[in-house]
């Protein structure tokens, strides 16, 4: 199979292309490498792509219009995976336009490449965040998610509307994952499983939000990237009988799916610092902090519907994936 992965350089991106390619399949990579966080680590990612058979990386903006229409109509794509987006809860509060471009402005034009040239599924990046206001758990895909609490998790929401919307105008079949707070190696720098990192093995302090009272689906990239192949091969197909006063949220009269993808079991902010402690062998110095505008309380994926659709289980405990974290973490940081 061909396909486009955006976001290619991103964490969740960079792993997906690895499995991709070790599968066999021809991928090509898009990424704009923007500086949202160190470069060097998407640079880092992208050399240890380069020499893998089947890849090839080109740096393109989702926002770029004409050049995502040329991607599209000169490359094929039988399938999309479109990683691609500016994440983060917190930035969105000082930089709302690049949710726009990026999310907004980016899935449109992946969803008009996959409109006009015949691609055969696409598979996009949501987000647990949808789940704002929520406090029914665990959060499950059947919920309605009218309440978001910070622009990212709009725009998030709004990504799968659209998607609803080219599902049923054009056929295109499109499924959405809403990831639920993902770690492992090569992670990214603005998550807590980073910052944490480099502060203990710096004996500095660590800033622990609303005194610790958070919890969390963690779910090791490992698991992310299997949920993902496995939703990959399965195009959705409309659901006969489907209306909208009866039917689910997550499908529709369309070719349009839309599932969880968590560990299905929340961990305390402080048992998940205690596990890193244990890997690192060293202490967090924690500084308690107030809660963050836009940050939710606790995220519990039900993944139910992922299970029944491609039989998917998560294997990582939080103990092993956050010392994969750890090893990769001394070993990228001793050669950089
Ligand atoms: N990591 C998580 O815990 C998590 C949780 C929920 C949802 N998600 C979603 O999963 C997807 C991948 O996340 P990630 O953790 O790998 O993030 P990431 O930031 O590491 O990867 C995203 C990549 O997209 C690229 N990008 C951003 N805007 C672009 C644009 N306009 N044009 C081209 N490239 C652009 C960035 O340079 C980056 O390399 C995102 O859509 C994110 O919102 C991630």
């Amino acid at each position: 199979m061909k396909y486009l992965v955006t976001g290619a350089a991103g964490f969740i991106g960079f792993h997906l292309v690895q499995r991709l390619c070790a599968d066999g399949h021809e991928v090509v990579g898009i990424d704009n490498l923007n500086d949202y966080y160190e470069v060097s680590l998407k640079e880092a990612r992208l050399a240890r792509l380069a020499p893998l058979a089947g890849f090839r990386f080109i740096r393109l903006d989702l926002a770029d219009r004409p050049g995502m229409a040329r991607l599209f109509a000169e490359q094929g794509f039988e399938r999309v995976v479109h990683l691609a987006a500016q994440a983060g809860v917190r930035y969105s509060l000082d930089n709302p336009f690049a949710y726009a471009d990026s999310n907004l402005v980016g899935q449109l034009t992946v969803l008009e490449g996959c409109r006009h040239h015949g691609v055969g599924h696409l598979v996009y990046a949501s987000s647990s965040s949808v789940y704002g206001l929520n406090d029914k758990m665990p959060f499950a895909a059947t919920d309605t998610v009218d309440h978001p609490i910070s622009l990212y998790a709009a725009t998030k929401k709004a990504n799968e509307l659209m998607a609803h919307s080219y599902a049923h105008l054009y056929g295109i079949p499109t499924t959405g994952l809403r990831f639920f707070t993902v770690y492992g190696p090569w992670g990214r720098p603005d998550m807590a499983l980073f910052k944490f990192t480099r502060a203990i093995l710096a004996g500095e302090p660590i800033d622990v939000y609303n005194q610790g009272q958070l919890s969390r689906d963690f779910t090791h990239v490992d698991d992310i990237v299997e949920g993902i192949v496995r939703v990959a091969d399965k195009v959705p197909q409309v659901s006969p009988g489907w209306t909208p006063s009866q039917g689910r949220t997550d499908m529709s009269s369309a070719p349009y799916r839309l599932f969880n993808i968590g560990n299905g079991s929340p961990v305390r902010l402080l048992d998940f610092i205690e596990a890193l402690e244990q890997a690192i062998g060293q202490p967090a110095i924690k500084h308690m902090m107030p809660m963050q505008p836009g940050d939710v309380h606790a995220t519990w994926a039900d993944t139910q519907g992922l299970f029944e659709a491609v039989g998917y289980q998560p294997q990582m405990t939080v103990a092993a994936g956050v010392k994969t974290f750890v090893d990769w973490y001394r070993d990228y940081y001793r050669q950089a």
